[in-house]
Formats: C-alpha cells, sequence, structure tokens
C-alpha cells in the first residue's frame, strides 16, 4: 500500500532482457496495473537493459513506453550494442540508476511482479532484501536436474563465500539493495555469468540482509539463457570471489607434500628409524602447511593473538584427521566394490579428502571476521 510511500520513496527497478519481447510487454502492463491499483508506489524508474536482442525486446519497450505514457513511471531502455552478459548489464544499468532502492528482477515473468512492494519494505530494516525460493518460498517447475545444479550451486557459494552461508537463496536474481550499499562498491563491481548478487554481497559494505519467500513461477513465453556457459562462469565467478582460495589451499598441499617427503629424506640420511621419522616428516609438514595457510591462503582471517594461532593450529590439526580418513574410505571403497585401479582409487580418495579438509578448514579454522546481521 502506499501509505508509506513515504519511506520508500524513488525506487529503481532493473529488468535484464535478451529475447523477452512478449514477456517485456506482459511485466511493464503488470507494474503498471499495480501502480494504478496502489500496490505499488508512484515515483518508479524503470530501467530495462537489453543486449541487442534479436526479437527487438528494446523496441518492444519503447513501443509499450509510448502506448501507455504515464508521468508516474520513468522508463528508460538501455541497448547495449556488442556487449551481452546479464550481471554486466545489470550493473550498467545501476550505473543509470538514481532511486533510493535498488529491485533487480528477471523480465520473464519467473519472477512474480507482486512481490516488488514487499521486497522494498524489507529496505526499511535491511540493507539488502532477497527473494527466496527455499526458506518459505517455491519453485512452481523445474526439472529434477536443475534443481539439483541450483541445490550444488548453492552449497559451493556456501562454503567458498561467507558472506552466503546464512542465506536460504544467494543465487536469486530477484532483490533489491539501498541506494547506499551500492555507493560503496559500484567501481569495483566486475561480474561475470548470472550471479550479480554473489558480487554484491561479496564486495558492498552492509549490516544487514533479510529474505522474502516468493513463488519461482514457470517460464510461459521464450525460453532459459541458463546453459553450460553460464555454469562454468558461476565456477570462475565464485572461484573469483573467493581469490582463488581453493588453488592456493592446493597450491600450499602439494608444497606440503614436497616438504615431507624431503624431510623424511632428510632424516633417513641422518639414520633417524622410519617410524620416527615418518610421524616427524607428516608434523612438520602439517605445521609448514598451517604457517602458509596463515601468511597467504587465508591471510585476511589469520589476526589474532599468539592464543587465537596456537588454537587455529590445533583445529587444523584436528581439520587433518577426518580428510585422511576420508581418503582412505573412499579409496578402499572404490577399489573393493567398483574395482577401481588402486591408483585411480586413491587419487579421487586424495580428491574427496582434499574437500574435506578445505571445508572444514573455511568453516571451523579460519571463520571469517564480518559479521552481518541476519533479519528473518
Ligand atoms: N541484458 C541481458 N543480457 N539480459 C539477459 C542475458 C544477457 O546476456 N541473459 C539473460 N538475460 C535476462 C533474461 O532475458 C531474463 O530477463 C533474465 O535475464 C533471466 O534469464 P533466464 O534465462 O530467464 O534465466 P533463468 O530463469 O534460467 O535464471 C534466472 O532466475 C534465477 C532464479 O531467480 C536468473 O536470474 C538466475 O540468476 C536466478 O538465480
Ligand atoms: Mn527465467
Amino acid at each position: 500500500m502506499c501509505s508509506i510511500s513515504d519511506d520508500i520513496r524513488y525506487a529503481t527497478i532493473i529488468i535484464p532482457t535478451y529475447n523477452e519481447a512478449k514477456n517485456i510487454r506482459i511485466l511493464l502492463s503488470k507494474i503498471k496495473e499495480l501502480i494504478d491499483s496502489r500496490r505499488l508506489c508512484k515515483g518508479i524508474e524503470l530501467i530495462i537493459v537489453d543486449d541487442d536482442s534479436p526479437d527487438k525486446t528494446w523496441f518492444e519497450a519503447l513501443q509499450t513506453l509510448k502506448e501507455s505514457l504515464n508521468s508516474d513511471i520513468r522508463l528508460i531502455v538501455i541497448r547495449r550494442i556488442g556487449l551481452k552478459g546479464l550481471s554486466t548489464a545489470i550493473v550498467d544499468g545501476m550505473k543509470f540508476s538514481k532511486g533510493e532502492n535498488i529491485v533487480v528482477m528477471d523480465a520473464d515473468l519467473q519472477h512474480p511482479p507482486e512481490y516488488i512492494s514487499d521486497i522494498i519494505a524489507k529496505l526499511k530494516f535491511s540493507d539488502i532484501a532477497i527473494a527466496t525460493r527455499y526458506r518459505g518460498g517455491q519453485i512452481e517447475e523445474w526439472s529434477f536436474i536443475r534443481l539439483i545444479i541450483s541445490k550444488i550451486a548453492t552449497l559451493i557459494a556456501k562454503i567458498l563465500l561467507p558472506e552466503t552461508r546464512r542465506l536460504s537463496d544467494p543465487m536469486s536474481g530477484f532483490f533489491a539493495v539501498k541506494r547506499s550499499v551500492l555507493t560503496s562498491c559500484l567501481d569495483k563491481l566486475n561480474p561475470r555469468g548470472f550471479k550479480i548478487l554473489l558480487e554484491i554481497l561479496v564486495k558492498c559494505r552492509y549490516n544487514s540482509v533479510s529474505e522474502v519467500p516468493y513463488t519461482f513461477r514457470k517460464r510461459i513465453h521464450g525460453k532459459s539463457k541458463l546453459g553450460i556457459k553460464q555454469y562454468i562462469d558461476f565456477l570462475v565467478h565464485v572461484l573469483k570471489l573467493s581469490s582463488w582460495r581453493p588453488f592456493k589451499f592446493t597450491a600450499v598441499g602439494a608444497l606440503g607434500t614436497l616438504v615431507n617427503l624431503a624431510i623424511l629424506k632428510l632424516l633417513l640420511i641422518l639414520n633417524v628409524d622410519f617410524r620416527i621419522s615418518s610421524a616427524l616428516a607428516i608434523e612438520l609438514s602439517t605445521l609448514h602447511n598451517f604457517a602458509l595457510h596463515e601468511k597467504w591462503t587465508f591471510a585476511d582471517r589469520s589476526k589474532g593473538s599468539v592464543i587465537e594461532r596456537i588454537v587455529r593450529c590445533f583445529k587444523f590439526h584436528l581439520a587433518v584427521l577426518p580428510a585422511l580418513l576420508t581418503q582412505y574410505v573412499v579409496a578402499q571403497t572404490l577399489n573393493i566394490f567398483l574395482a577401481l585401479e588402486p591408483l585411480i582409487a586413491q587419487f579421487i580418495g586424495i580428491v574427496m579428502g582434499f574437500i574435506v579438509n578445505y571445508t572444514l578448514s573455511e568453516l571451523g579454522v579460519w571463520k571469517p571476521r564480518k559479521t552481518i546481521e541476519f533479519i528473518s
């Protein structure tokens, strides 16, 4: 209801489009209906960012504007020629926006416009408001495969990016942010693929996030642009946002193995018994790995007193044990039940053990310093 329009002030809705000619017409008329029925307040700015769609979505948007010229809506259509990408289109839209609150949504009606005002209203109590398909929300129609991929992608993001951990749908493309949040980071935003929200959650400054459950609708017209390229973009994007942490972790682990072997060799030359030299090599290489993770892999989270460092070092040792166990159990299982070659089984075991070690280090050893309030 528009009684709260004073608080809401001017809002911008950014809608990226690619081949959505049919949908954009319906969406714009629905938004107009919402304003007419006062379920969305006046003073809305709509920014459509189209990447020169072959079906002329940009033209369709302008036509609709002409037909229903309405002083309550300020409509900007950006036609990007020679540029392509959902997230970069949104960033370009943000650069043009004037609103105090900025809403981002898809054009294909999978994000129902009826929720816009609820999402904006949440910005009264939080800096970012995310429409979620999961915590109380729903998905009208999705294949099992797409659901699994979405869940795995969410899990990867939650492991690598602590800012996403308390959120049920950090992959959402339907959300709102306060302008002040964007001012803190707009120049730094350099996303790839579809997940602009991840970029904002990691790079911008904010104190609180809230969620609004919604039903992700079935697409009626046109088709999804999500494909292999976007999945790869997602992985690269998340790795980049994590400052390539898993790669650093792997490099340290590989170096640690060499250190382990070198120490063992040295001790054997010094005639130290293998039972002792092996144990010493394992412990010294674990300490070596810990030191490098402190200085490099997790440099951004490694500050603190000597006591805190010692506690972390102890926890890191604890994180190594389940990894070794995983490696052993996976290797044996693959060898016994799938008759895999011992070397291949061992290698897969190493990879699984690495994932366990990395996850425990992320979640349990080097905890992030930044705390974000989650408002339910
Ligand atoms: N400008 C521009 N450029 N827009 C694009 C591009 C592009 O290269 N690719 C896609 N879009 C637009 C589409 O026209 C649509 O309005 C919106 O971005 C979402 O694209 P879809 O192809 O419909 O994606 P989806 O439905 O599979 O996934 C979407 O919804 C998810 C759930 O909210 C995306 O927004 C995901 O990021 C989101 O998680
Ligand atoms: Mn869609």
